[in-house]
């Protein structure tokens, strides 16, 4: 277990699931192979914007290099409960990806808020070997 898990454990024990975000850092998100992108000062930005709202965790590859960088958001609990779903977002390389994110999971995330409009460009639905992979 990472300490960074430890540290998310112990904010939210006895707290329902908060939102999560996983950012594939693989073979291809996260690399010299997406230029342009300041992939470390993305991934600071994205913690520092989500804080204790949300959890953010880093991947291995997704299997969907195709829309590198992805970004996985996933619903809180609560979410999830109101029929919230995970939300891939792919080509997420722009520096506003971070903020736009964080106001969403603020707000409440998959199931309880609409994402900012910008987002809806980012999304795509993998296939479902991908997304069962995500979970398993
Ligand atoms: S490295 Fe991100 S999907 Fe493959």
């Amino acid at each position: 277990m990472s300490r960074r898990t430890r540290k998310n454990d112990a904010r939210t024990a006895g707290k329902p699931a908060p939102c999560a975000v996983t950012v594939c850092r693989g073979c291809c998100c996260g690399t010299a192979k997406i230029p342009g992108v300041d992939h470390a000062a993305q991934l600071a930005r994205l913690r520092r914007a989500v804080g204790d709202a949300g959890t953010v965790r880093v991947s291995t590859c997704l299997d969907a290099c195709e829309q590198a960088n992805v970004m996985v958001v996933q619903p809180s609990a609560e979410g999830r409960a109101a029929g919230g779903r995970p939300v891939w977002l792919g080509l997420a390389n722009d520096g506003d990806v971070a903020e736009d994110v964080a106001a969403w999971i603020a707000a409440g995330g998959p199931g309880l808020a609409d994402p900012p409009g910008v987002l809806d460009l980012y999304a795509f639905s993998p296939s479902r070997r991908v997304r069962q992979g995500l979970h398993d």
